[in-house]
């Protein structure tokens, strides 16, 4: 982490964002409430579409863990969006089993459908494609998660089009 991330102001807690880090705090014992820092992070990511240096700085300050602790478990886990992303983000796993299932293939049909690279945003903001690790569903392989919630399973590129092409018509 650099020093100018450091050295950031902790974003402001608003009281309905304090009464769900509460909420989550107290699933465990008093001496433990550094286990919310999951949760805490994934409010603060509902709260500001992603989870900037000041949202870090705040939960750290609020569980009072290091600012490290906690920035270690944004790198690490590919559900925080460490930018702005789209409106969907299309997390594609290119992991073996999904590789060898047509994995690679999958994320390579989405990127020229939307005209992006992985990584990158749609230019109206509606689409982020990502390659992520193993989502734990190799048995339906190739697999793609939606906004890290709805599991895509056995991704053909009839299924992808089908899938992009609902997700314009609803935002339409
Ligand atoms: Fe893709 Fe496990 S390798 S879900």
């Amino acid at each position: 982490m650099s020093a100018s991330k450091a050295n950031v102001q902790a974003a402001p807690l608003s009281e309905a964002v304090r009464a769900r880090f509460e909420r989550e705090i107290a699933k465990y014992p008093a001496e433990q409430k550094q286990s919310a820092v999951m949760a805490c992070l994934a409010i603060m990511q509902q709260e500001h579409g992603w989870v900037t240096p000041e949202c870090e700085k705040a939960v750290a300050e609020y569980l009072g863990i290091p600012l490290m602790a906690v920035h270690e478990v944004v790198t690490f886990y590919n559900m925080y969006n460490q930018h702005p992303v789209g409106r969907y983000k299309l997390a594609v796993c290119t992991n073996a089993p999904c590789m060898f299932a047509g994995g690679s293939q999958a994320l390579e049909h989405l990127c020229d459908k939307l005209g992006v690279q992985a990584g990158e945003t749609t230019a109206d903001g509606l689409f982020t494609v990502q390659e992520c690790e193993c989502l734990g569903a190799c048995g339906d392989a190739p697999v793609m998660l939606v906004n890290d919630r709805n599991m895509c399973s056995f991704m053909s590129r009839e299924k992808l089009d089908r899938l992009i092409d609902g997700l314009r018509e609803a935002k339409e």
